[in-house]
């Protein structure tokens, strides 16, 4: 048999293996980065939860503020996630009978918190702060999306440095009026380019060149 191939045809053949050794690795590693953006991060599906509450219901419907859960959203880096008795100042009255409640009423006869699935994480190394972002202008839905309509809670974004240095680098083009921080339908208004700027100015956001610097982020 050996005689049927030139001599140098082993080598030849492990050329070729290793050829498509490389480009089988590399093919994993464009898919790879491709994913990266979004399916590595979760984006759009939603873990499930102890309960499956719906943010539609209770905002878009019933018209219920962040802020009502979401109590230290405008005052404390962490948005904050609702105690059980939020819930019950409601559901001792309505809706008392429903199955998928009953893990809200266990969690208070109890006294045991429920545990949510986290949605939304920066790994340890980031530090991220809400109320600085909310007082100065920048709306949940600019990150989170549209949670109005969410009937399960699902991440809206892929929280990559670059999504935070795309706002950083120049935050005129989402900046917005007070009011509107809380609208989940915003869009950038026909002369954002120049009310930008004003509120930019008015907010005393810092120039690009401060916002990001590393150690605002990884401190
Ligand atoms: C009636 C209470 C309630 C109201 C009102 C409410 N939320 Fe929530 N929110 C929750 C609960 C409970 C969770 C945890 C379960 C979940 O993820 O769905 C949550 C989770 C979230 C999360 C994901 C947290 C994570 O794990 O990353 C975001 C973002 C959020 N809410 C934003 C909002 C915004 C924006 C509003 C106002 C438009 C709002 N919520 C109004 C109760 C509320
Ligand atoms: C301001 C009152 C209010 C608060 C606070 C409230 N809910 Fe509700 N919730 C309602 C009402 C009203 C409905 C019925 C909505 C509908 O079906 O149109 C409802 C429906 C639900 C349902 C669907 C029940 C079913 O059987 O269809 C779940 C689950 C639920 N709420 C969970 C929660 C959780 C968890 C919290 C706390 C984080 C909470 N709710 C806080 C008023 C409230
Ligand atoms: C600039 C982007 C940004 C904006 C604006 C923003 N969030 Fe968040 N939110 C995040 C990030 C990033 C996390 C994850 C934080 C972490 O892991 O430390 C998060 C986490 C959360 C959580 C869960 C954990 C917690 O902090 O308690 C809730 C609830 C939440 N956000 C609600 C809101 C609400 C309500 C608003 C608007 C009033 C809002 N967020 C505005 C980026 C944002
Ligand atoms: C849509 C715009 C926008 C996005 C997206 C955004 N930021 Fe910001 N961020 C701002 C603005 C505006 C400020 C306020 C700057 C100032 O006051 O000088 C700020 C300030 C900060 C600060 C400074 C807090 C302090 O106490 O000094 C940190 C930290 C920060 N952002 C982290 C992040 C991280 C991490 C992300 C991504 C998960 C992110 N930001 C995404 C607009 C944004
Ligand atoms: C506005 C916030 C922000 C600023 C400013 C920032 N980073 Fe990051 N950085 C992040 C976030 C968010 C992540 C996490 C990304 C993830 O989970 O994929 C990250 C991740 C990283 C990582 C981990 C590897 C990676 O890419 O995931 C390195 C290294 C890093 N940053 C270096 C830097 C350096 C160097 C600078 C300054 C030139 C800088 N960062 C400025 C937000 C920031």
């Amino acid at each position: 048999m050996r005689q049927l191939f030139a001599p140098g045809a082993d080598a030849i053949l492990r050329l070729v293996l290793l050829i498509v050794a490389v480009l089988v690795v590399g093919g994993v590693l464009v898919a790879g980065g491709v994913s990266r953006s979004s399916y590595m991060y979760g984006v759009g599906v939603a873990p499930s939860q102890p309960v499956p509450f719906s943010h539609k219901h209770h905002v878009a419907e019933l018209g219920l503020d962040c802020r009502y859960c979401h109590t230290s959203v405008e005052t404390a880096a962490t948005a904050g996630i609702p105690p059980t008795w939020t819930c019950m100042t409601c559901h001792s009255q309505i809706w008392t009978g429903s199955s998928m409640l009953a893990p809200v009423r266990e969690s208070l006869a109890n006294d045991r918190p429920l545990h949510w699935v986290r949605v939304n994480r920066l790994p340890d190394y980031v530090y991220f702060n809400h109320s600085i972002h909310v007082t100065k202008g920048i709306g949940c839905s600019s990150c989170h999306g549209a949670m109005n309509t969410m009937q399960l809670t699902y991440r809206a974004n892929a929280f990559t440095m670059q999504f935070c240095l795309n706002c950083h680098r120049n935050p005129a083009q989402f900046i917005r009026t007070p009011d509107q921080v809380w609208n989940m339908e915003w869009s950038s208004p026909l002369d954002q380019a120049k009310l930008g700027r004003l509120l930019v100015l008015k907010n005393h956001i810092r120039p690009a060149a401060q916002l990001t610097d590393c150690s605002i982020c990884h401190r």
